[in-house]
């Protein structure tokens, strides 16, 4: 990756840092599209996750529900290898307390609004 690159991302893992706490039971009221903002997947892969902060964030709006939600899934498990989708684990690890990663449910909502779009 070009320094240019790490600058980038570096940014949106900063920006993620803001982002607020809310309850599990919060939590649980979110839709798709709420989620995909307190998780700050917004803020790589733009709105409606269309407009990317970078050429190597992919555009991911629109795509099959179930591919989304695989890929996502196996980039936060850590099981996908390259530098740019570590960044994106951490960068959700880091955005909440920590303690709040996105679970399989939430994913799940966010793949599936996203697939709607
Ligand atoms: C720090 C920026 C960043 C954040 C925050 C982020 N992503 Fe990503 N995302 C990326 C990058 C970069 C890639 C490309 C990974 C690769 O090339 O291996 C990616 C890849 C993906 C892909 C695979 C797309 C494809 O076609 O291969 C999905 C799905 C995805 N992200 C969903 C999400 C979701 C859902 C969230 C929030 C929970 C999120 N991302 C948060 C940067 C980010």
């Amino acid at each position: 990756m070009s320094n240019r690159t790490i600058v980038t991302l570096a940014a949106g893992v900063m920006l993620t840092a803001f982002a607020s706490v809310a309850s599990a039971a919060d939590r649980a009221q979110m839709s798709g599209e709420q989620l995909f903002t307190f998780h700050s997947c917004v803020n790589c892969h733009g709105a409606q996750g269309m407009d990317p902060v970078s050429r190597l964030v992919p555009k991911i709006g629109g795509l099959d529900a179930a591919e989304i939600q695989d890929k996502a899934t196996k980039i936060l498990k850590g099981e996908t290898d390259s530098e740019e989708a570590k960044l994106m684990k951490s960068a959700v690890a880091y955005s909440q307390a920590c303690d709040a990663p996105p679970s399989a449910a939430e994913i799940e909502k966010i793949a599936e609004w996203l697939s709607t779009l």
